[in-house]
């Protein structure tokens, strides 16, 4: 199999830890050990935990947490998994042959796509639409979606525009994958850092075909922790983890103690409180900086994520990766440009990290992405 480059992985992957300030990550600042275990009663247990090999699909107790957060769902509909991005690549791996047909929301987390593109599928691509405030045209998808199709791709909340779906939206678009006989693989890793409102609904339980992927790397703040899961179909979720015995076996030890700490319902609500105050929190610094801009810049509020999606006027002469790069290299900012969505004239710029330096690479942002307005 040949993978194509996942343009926006491999730009982060080079660049977040070298550049002065990052601005390009889409999750928030993260807990530390200390934090995390605080009050748990468990840190005594962290230091005496056996380095052995962990129960390779999840230890019991955290299928159990994981299973709590999905309304109906028990430990074995959970697999547990080395970050979202390993439960997407499983569930990619184990539907996915040459020939067949995804259709997935796009713009979008380009990991599934550049899979299903090694894997010999075709992607069919469902665009969401500015004007429909980043939702999708639900006639669009009936038009897509045929016998042919094997799995209908969605993110929700969506990374990069922080849209999220209605439920009405949610369950019509069960009732077409129903139709066509289509699972439905929803990356809801954005699940629990909503700006405003509760937890965003899940997929799980509107369709028996579902196949939901999340993790504990942005709504929870460990991404350091690499854990992630499935929520599935037993049968299914039991051959998936099959899978695993290919790709990484299972995960920490460590990383199995401290997702269970996190994950124990009451503590998972305390974390997500968290997030939405860091998200509160920031998002005016960003808010403001683009209405000052609203001659050349145009955005839709995100409802989750700590992201925003910015659309810029073409007058500024500006191809997307031009200006990221320029912004790394002269100012050591790093963003991340369209063109990594398969899109052109947007930006995606993550508040979730510290406010000065959110702030200051703003201000670095004006110097390099106007100039072309001063100098006229
Ligand atoms: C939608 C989406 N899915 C998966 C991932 C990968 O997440 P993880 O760090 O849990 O592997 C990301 C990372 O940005 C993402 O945005």
């Amino acid at each position: 199999m040949r993978i194509p480059k996942f343009e926006m992985e491999r730009w982060q992957s080079q660049w977040e830890n070298v550049v002065e300030l990052n601005i390009s990550e889409s999750g928030v600042v993260p807990l530390t050990v200390r934090e995390l275990m605080e009050g748990s009663g468990d840190a005594g247990s962290l230091l005496d935990t056996k380095l052995g090999y962990p129960q390779s699909n999840g230890g019991e107790k955290l299928r159990a947490h994981i299973a709590a957060f999905y309304p109906g769902a028990s430990q074995e509909n959970v697999l547990v998994t080395t970050g979202t991005a390993e439960a997407n690549y499983v569930v990619t791996c184990a539907l996915v042959e040459p020939g067949a047909e995804v259709v997935m929301m796009l713009p979008n987390y380009m990991q599934v796509a550049g899979a299903v593109r090694g894997f010999g599928g075709d992607i069919k691509p469902l665009w969401l639409r500015e004007d429909l405030r980043w939702a999708p045209d639900m006639d669009e998808l009936r038009r897509l979606v045929t016998s042919k199709t094997k799995l209908i791709a969605i993110c929700n909340p969506n990374n990069p525009t922080g849209a999220v779906l209605t439920e009405k939206q949610m369950d019509e678009i069960c009732a077409i994958a129903a139709k066509a006989g289509a699972w439905i693989l929803a990356d809801e890793v954005y699940r629990g850092a909503e700006l405003a409102g509760g937890t965003t609904p899940t997929f799980w339980g509107r369709y028996e075909k579902v196949l939901c992927t999340a993790g504990l790397s942005k709504a929870f703040g460990l991404p350091g922790l690499r854990i992630g899961w499935v929520v599935g179909p037993a049968g299914f979720v039991e051959n998936l983890w099959g899978y695993k015995d290919y790709t990484t076996i299972g995960i920490s030890m460590l990383s199995d103690l401290l997702a269970t700490v996190a994950l124990e319902p009451a503590r998972r609500e305390k974390i997500f409180e968290r997030t939405r105050a860091i998200l509160r929190k920031n998002y005016p610094v960003l808010r403001d900086w683009l209405d000052h801009h609203a001659d050349l810049l145009r955005y839709v509020p995100p409802t989750a994520g700590a992201i925003v999606y910015v659309g810029y006027n073409a007058n500024l002469g500006w191809k997307s990766m031009e200006l990221a790069e320029s912004l790394r290299v002269k100012k050591s900012v790093l963003i991340v440009p369209a063109s990594q969505f398969e899109m052109e004239g947007y930006l995606r710029i993550g508040f979730g990290y510290e406010r000065e330096i959110l702030q200051k690479a703003l201000s670095r942002v004006d110097e390099v992405m106007f100039r072309q307005v001063a100098a006229d």
